[in-house]
């Protein structure tokens, strides 16, 4: 089976819509057709700046809410990163094959260093697409399921794999996107051209996976939307109902046609009325799976171990074979 790699990072207190449409929804799927690896990316989540005790606890949850949504550990491999020391030795070997010039030009980095003022940006959100990279190169992953917003790092990954390939000889699988075009950038509900975002969105733009949804209901209600009245999907004059119309299929299974059509006549009211009653009868049940394995939080570490031990098998040999090929001395 051909193997699929992908990771999350565990930087907010719940997934939102966007992590859940544009990528988690793809993970649980994949699992039936491909060999999975999940990754719950702990070392990518301090670029900048944490609470040790906050991250701990998000790290669980965001397992907690994978185990929730779907993700079966029977069917793949799900564990937690700083489990794993082989992401972090592959990534120093990486990091010597990036130029300084190509990991300059990463958009998230340019844009998140910008924000933070470039002298107090940490050398590890410089260097956090080569980590990255290693995740993905390490599983020898085939395809790798991401929102849009991650294409520019899927192709620093393909670049690195190749180069360290011509450079040492054949080691790494060179990884494809999957992206899927429907729901690859869901959008923040107060700005329709902006995605939905952890760490840029105010909480108004933001559906948490785990939020009251009456909360949910209220920023639905309140979000923006476009002139005129009618109900159509045109993401280029009408990037809010777009985004809403998105939102409600692929949570509900019914074809955007389909929606349009049942709409017809009717006003934007009525379609965030029931948009958010889907996203209530949507949350519901995960908020209570969600619940149950945060209840006991040993067993659900013992299960993130079980992951982590399957998915250093398939990391070693992949290292060893790095270490000996850069002309390492193997690790004892
Ligand atoms: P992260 O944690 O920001 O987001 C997790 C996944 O959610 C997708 N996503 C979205 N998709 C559609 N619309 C949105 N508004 C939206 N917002 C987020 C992201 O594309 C992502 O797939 N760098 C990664 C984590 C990572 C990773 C990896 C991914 C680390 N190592 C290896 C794949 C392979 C990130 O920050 O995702």
């Amino acid at each position: 089976r051909p193997r699929v790699f992908s990771g999350i990072q565990p930087t907010a207190d719940s997934f939102h819509l966007g992590n859940y449409l544009g990528a988690v929804r793809h993970w649980v799927a994949l699992q039936e057709s491909h060999d999975a690896v999940y990754c719950v990316v702990d070392l990518h989540a301090i670029t900048a700046g944490h609470d040790p005790k906050v991250l701990h606890q998000r790290s669980r949850v965001a397992a907690a809410q994978l185990l929730a949504v779907g993700l079966d550990p029977e069917r793949c491999t799900l564990f937690v990163q700083s489990q794993v020391p082989e992401h972090a030795q592959l990534a120093w070997v990486l990091g010597c094959l990036t130029g300084f010039g190509e990991a300059s030009r990463m958009t998230q980095f340019k844009d998140k260093s910008q924000k933070q003022g470039n002298e107090r940006a940490s050398v590890g959100l410089f260097t956090y697409p080569i980590l990255q990279a290693a995740d993905i190169l390490l599983y020898q992953a085939n395809a790798v399921p991401v929102g849009e917003d991650q294409r520019q790092h899927l192709e620093l990954s393909r670049d690195l794999a190749q180069r360290f390939n011509t450079h040492f000889g054949p080691t790494f699988t060179v990884p494809v996107p999957h992206i899927v075009k429907a729901t690859a950038k869901i959008t923040d509900l107060q700005d329709p051209t902006a995605k939905m975002s952890k760490s840029s969105s105010s909480p108004a733009g933001i559906v948490d996976l785990l939020e009251d949804p009456a909360r949910s209901a209220k920023k639905i209600r309140s979000a923006v939307t476009d002139t005129g009245r009618e109900i159509v999907f045109d993401e280029e004059t009408k990037p809010g109902i777009s985004n809403l119309l998105t939102i409600y299929s692929a949570l509900s299974g019914r074809e955007i046609d389909d929606l349009v059509a049942a709409y017809d006549g009717k006003g934007y009211g009525d379609l965030k009325k029931d948009l958010a009653e889907v996203v209530r009868e949507f949350v519901t049940p995960i908020q209570a799976r969600t619940r149950s394995y945060l209840e006991d939080p040993a067993q659900l570490d013992k299960l993130l171990a079980a992951g982590a031990e399957k998915a250093r098998r398939l990391a070693v040999p992949t290292l060893l074979k790095v270490y000996e090929r850069v002309g390492f001395f193997p690790p004892v």
